[in-house]
């Protein structure tokens, strides 16, 4: 059985992705972090992030691999570990741009692919039930008011000891959005089977608790 995981930012896939996928002793893959990546090494390079040619040329020419370390998933651009690098503000707002180039999202997509292949995968993004993997037993979409979404993030932030605004927070979060929302290419949106989960209010387990049910019925 696969698993889907996707909507908008802050939703908590990554966090009940994982735990769902360990629950289960299934594989768990980030798809945003490929997108990150992509995006930290155009930063890096010094390439124009707006010239789609030039992006596209630069993960042509790289190699992006996850890996399973214990319990996490690392991200290797190259031979360079660089998953810690990945999770800055500015990397997330050039993610959402790289990941609106079709050649891009193209080249994702066979990646994504080939890391599915061995099954039993959770997967989370914003276009696996509706185009990475539109056959998945099982598909979440996965959200939460703007504002919680925006405080989970402050949250996360100030216990990692950064100063944060919420309001600023939020204005990131609905710009992102806006712009994973109206590419052309795959854009978000709930695939027609996915089963739609507004987690506002929701505690971490609660959700996780309530995905393991869904499984479990679709296993049936
Ligand atoms: O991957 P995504 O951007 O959808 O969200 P995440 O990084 O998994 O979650 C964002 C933050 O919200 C994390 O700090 C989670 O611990 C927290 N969270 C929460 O407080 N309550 C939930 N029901 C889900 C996530
Ligand atoms: O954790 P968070 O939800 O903030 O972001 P992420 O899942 O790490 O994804 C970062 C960016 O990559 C998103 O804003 C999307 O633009 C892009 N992305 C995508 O387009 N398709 C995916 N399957 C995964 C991520």
């Amino acid at each position: 059985m696969n698993i889907a995981i996707d909507g908008p930012a802050g939703a908590g896939k990554s966090t009940v992705a994982k735990m769902v996928a360990e629950q289960l002793g299934y594989l768990y893959i980030d798809t945003g972090s490929m997108y990150r990546a992509l995006a930290w090494a155009a930063q890096e390079h010094q390439i124009e992030i707006e010239d789609e040619q030039a992006v596209s040329e630069l993960l042509k020419n790289n190699v992006i691999h996850l890996k399973r370390d214990s319990a996490q998933q690392r991200v290797y651009w190259n031979d360079e570990d660089i998953t810690d690098r990945i999770r800055t503000p500015q990397v997330s707002q050039y993610a959402s741009v790289v990941a609106s180039y079709g050649a891009v999202r193209e080249q994702m997509l066979v990646l994504q692919r080939q890391l599915a292949q061995v099954g039993n995968v959770v997967m989370d993004g914003r276009d696996i039930g509706t185009h990475v993997l539109p056959d998945a037993e099982v598909k979440i979409f996965l959200t939460a008011s703007i504002r919680e979404r925006a405080e989970r993030r402050l949250k996360e932030l100030q216990q990692k000891g950064h100063q944060t605004d919420l309001a600023e927070l939020e204005a990131e979060i609905a710009q992102r959005d806006k712009r994973d929302m109206e590419r052309e290419v795959a854009p978000l949106r709930q695939a027609e089977d996915a089963v739609l989960l507004d987690t506002t209010g929701m505690t971490i387990p609660q959700v996780v608790d309530r995905i393991l049910q869904i499984c479990k019925r679709s296993g049936e």
